[in-house]
């Protein structure tokens, strides 16, 4: 049972106020750290700050970490649950608490951080690494699969301050035999990648931004791709990796089009055809594994129309929001093939593996994601291997907040080779990886 709950406020990789929870129980103090989004769709569940406050410039989550220690500790501690069996029933009872649709009243940070902590007290109750106890929570059968890393290597968009619209470009060595070596592969291909930009841009376009990737001045997606394969040629690598990009068009779409000059200061409008004919160019021109948020978060028409000539893998980030709701409604509208699993966008453990689930029942690929804002909490590393899901997204090769979770994979992948069990990297079955 838990004896103690307690809550405060730390600081994530932007430097903003974020909450830490520590749950108490007969087997020691378990922590979690929750993240924050920067391009976060509007649809998530509500992160509650001190906007009243002129600390942090209202940033600060001071409400949050009393209502754990008021309200969402002492209302767990009365009811006894036990954190070994009782994951589910934890984060119904907050769920319950709470009360509203969005987690608007507790708020969204509260109790993740305490869903998060307690999910780990379970863990060390029952005596097992973390992946295997959220792997039982899922019922998840059959391999043990790692994820292909995607690293995050070039930032724009809300991320960074060039002019590049489209928010991050990533590699994914889905040609490695392993997480260890396709992490070697992406530290490797992000050091060529600087040498890269300083022979083209000079040093000075070697600042990292949010989420550890690089930021040169580069406006379009030609540019950014044409960088990666140069570094990825420098480090020898061609043929073994894949691009992904995530545009998070939700941040430049404005009344039916798309600005992708909305960093500069003259406007660039495009209409959804355009995107549609830019994506469809850069699809066949570059090994790319998957589009996520191609289209803005309520452009539904967009979606529905690109995925019906679309075969590769178009994941909804805000156009999903990790809630099955409307995974429901993207399924009707055959909007897209792919959930992206971000905790802190709908709010417990438990609901974040019922989504993977069932857009896992449909058939959809599930593809776990960090946030901009991160702490060095690597929750999302075990639960990418407890789903199964085969790829995770957690930044560059670089920062610690980022690495932490590639370096647990590492670890993971490290007991993997001890273990009994049936492993394997998922490679190029990033998309479907129960591989037999
Ligand atoms: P965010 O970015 O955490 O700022 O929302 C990540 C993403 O869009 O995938
Ligand atoms: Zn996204």
């Amino acid at each position: 049972t838990i004896l103690e709950v307690l809550a405060a406020q730390c600081l994530d990789s932007r430097g903003n106020p974020t909450i830490q929870v520590d749950v108490r129980t007969s087997q020691g103090i378990f922590r979690a750290r929750v993240p924050s989004g920067a391009s976060t769709g509007k649809h998530e569940a509500i992160e509650l700050r001190d906007h009243d406050k002129p600390a942090f410039g209202g940033k600060g989550v001071l409400k949050a970490v009393s209502n754990v220690q008021d309200v969402i500790g002492p209302a767990l501690i009365e009811k006894m649950f036990d954190v070994k069996t009782q994951q589910k029933d934890i984060d119904a009872f907050m769920c319950e608490l709470d009360g509203t649709p969005n987690k608007g009243r507790l708020g969204a940070n509260a109790i993740l951080g305490v869903s998060m902590a307690c999910a780990r007290a379970g863990a060390a109750a029952a005596e097992m690494p973390l992946y295997e106890f959220l792997r039982l929570e899922a019922n998840q059968q059959g391999v043990y699969v790692l994820p292909v890393p995607f690293f995050n290597m070039l930032n724009g968009g809300v991320h960074s301050g060039n002019t590049m619209a489209f928010q991050e470009l990533m590699v994914a060595p889905t040609g490695a035999q392993s997480v260890t070596q396709a992490v070697q592969m992406g530290s490797e291909i992000y050091h060529a990648l600087k040498d890269v930009i300083t022979k083209k841009y000079g040093p000075g376009a070697t600042g990292t931004a949010d989420e550890g990737g690089f930021a040169p001045p580069i406006t379009t997606l030609d540019e950014g791709l044409n960088l990666l394969s140069a570094a990825v040629a420098v480090a020898g690598y061609t043929g073994m990796v894949r691009y992904a990009i995530d545009p998070a068009s939700s941040e430049f779409f404005k009344d039916g089009h798309y600005d992708i000059g909305f960093k500069t200061d003259t406007p660039c409008l495009k209409t959804p055809e355009e995107m549609m004919e830019l994506y469809t160019r850069i699809l066949a021109d570059y090994p790319i594994a998957l589009l996520e948020d191609p289209f803005a978060e309520d452009d539904w028409e967009s979606w529905t129309k690109f995925h019906s000539n679309c075969s590769h893998e178009l994941v909804g980030d805000d156009l999903l929001v990790t809630n099955i709701n409307r995974v429901k409604i993207a399924h009707e509208k055959k909007a897209c093939n792919a959930m992206l699993l971000k905790v802190n966008q709908i709010g417990t453990v438990s609901e974040a593996i019922e989504a993977a689930k069932f857009a896992k029942s449909l058939d959809w690929s599930v593809f776990v994601s960090h946030r901009s804002g991160e702490t060095v909490d690597d929750f999302i590393a075990d639960l990418t291997v407890a789903l199964s899901t085969g790829h995770m997204k957690a930044g560059a090769p670089c920062r610690g907040e980022r690495v932490a979770k590639y370096n647990r994979l590492m670890e993971i992948e490290a007991e993997s080779n001890t273990s009994w069990k049936p492993w394997a990297y998922a490679g190029e079955n990033y998309r479907d990886p129960c591989i037999s």
